[in-house]
């Protein structure tokens, strides 16, 4: 079975990738996920926050050594040793492009123009083979369609004016009309987008009152918004499509790759049942397309797609109203 893809320019040996998560903190999970096969690895993000952080306690330090200690100065050499987030992050992606053959995502988090994606140029040079532009930001009352999404834009030309290597943008699934503004991110120089990202709500405890972060992994159902976006944007836009959230076996690869995805991610599914439920998946899948005789990835990726499905419209508002009708 050919289970070969290409996603953002980069021949993969199957469509299974694990996305973002802390299991690329560590390089013997690292080493398992590539054994079970993955056929490339999106590394934890670099958050803007933590970029910006370090970039202030630099510039307090250096100021510090400069106003405050005349000729002491040199009693007060920055360590040698001393790391920001930045240079961990940059150190993890050599250490990981090192161990292992597939190629490597490095991920960049951030909401603001304020320049720190700047940085993408530093790890395409650490080695990462694509970087992954994650904008989460929560737009305030004052903030058009327009405004928001003109945000997004300027992020990533800002990026793209920074690095040679492909760059991918993942994306909530609230935008006014997400077909269109994919069609313009990918005007702006985006060689794919990942859908969806998952928002995480913050949690009420009803004894403080305070409001307090929880996580409640994926379930299998969210990967039905996903496949729906998928089908729709396939043949209508030209950049890769990856699929991420709910995706947790091979029943929900095969249909994101039949609606159009070049990937689909997978992440909380290792967490759950560690790195080796890879191969189980990619089992899975080779058995189902040759109970259909596909011979491969290519052949059925996009084949249910909007443009390709039997009845268009069940993409649409109709498949709304017949949900409800039954
Ligand atoms: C513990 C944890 C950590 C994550 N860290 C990141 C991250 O650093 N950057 C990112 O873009 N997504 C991150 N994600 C999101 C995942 O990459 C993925 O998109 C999301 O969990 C949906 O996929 P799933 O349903 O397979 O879990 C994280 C998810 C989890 C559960």
């Amino acid at each position: 079975m050919n289970l070969e893809t290409t996603y953002l320019g980069l021949k993969l040996k199957n469509p299974l990738v694990p996305s973002a998560s802390p299991l690329s903190r560590d390089l013997d999970t690292a080493r398992r996920l590539e054994d079970a096969g993955a056929a490339a690895l999106v590394m934890y993000s670099l958050f803007e926050e933590d970029v910006l952080a370090e970039e202030e306690q630099l510039t307090g330090l250096m100021d510090f050594q400069d106003l405050g200690h005349g000729e002491a100065d040199t009693y007060l050499p920055l360590h040698p040793d001393y790391k920001t987030g930045l240079d961990e992050y940059l150190e993890q992606l050599q250490a990981l492009k090192s161990s292992l053959d597939i190629p490597v995502v490095a991920s960049l988090n951030g909401a603001t123009e304020s320049g720190w994606v700047e940085h993408g140029r530093e790890l395409e040079q650490a080695g990462a083979d694509a970087l992954e532009l994650n904008v989460y930001s929560l737009p305030a009352v004052e903030d058009s369609a327009e405004v928001v999404e003109g945000r997004y834009i300027n992020i990533l030309r800002q990026l793209k004016s920074h690095v040679q290597i492909p760059v991918t943008v993942k994306l909530s699934p609230y935008f006014t009309s997400l077909g269109y503004f994919v069609r313009q991110l990918e005007t702006a120089g985006a060689d794919g987008v990942v859908l969806f990202n998952r928002f995480y709500q913050p949690e009420m405890n009803l004894d403080t009152l305070d409001v307090e972060p929880q996580l409640h992994l994926s379930q299998p159902y969210e990967s039905l918004l996903r496949m729906h976006w998928i089908a729709r944007l396939y043949d209508k836009v030209g950049l890769s499509l990856a699929a991420t959230g709910g995706i947790h076996g091979a029943q929900q690869v095969l249909k994101m790759l039949l609606a159009g995805a070049s990937v689909a991610h997978v992440c909380a599914v290792l967490l759950q049942r560690g790195p080796e439920v890879i191969g189980e998946i990619l089992q899975d899948m080779t058995q189902w397309m040759e109970e259909k005789e596909y011979e491969s990835v290519n052949q059925l990726m996009g084949s249910a797609c909007q443009v390709n499905a039997i009845d268009p419209e069940a993409w649409d508002r109709m498949n709304y109203i017949k949900t409800l009708r039954s």
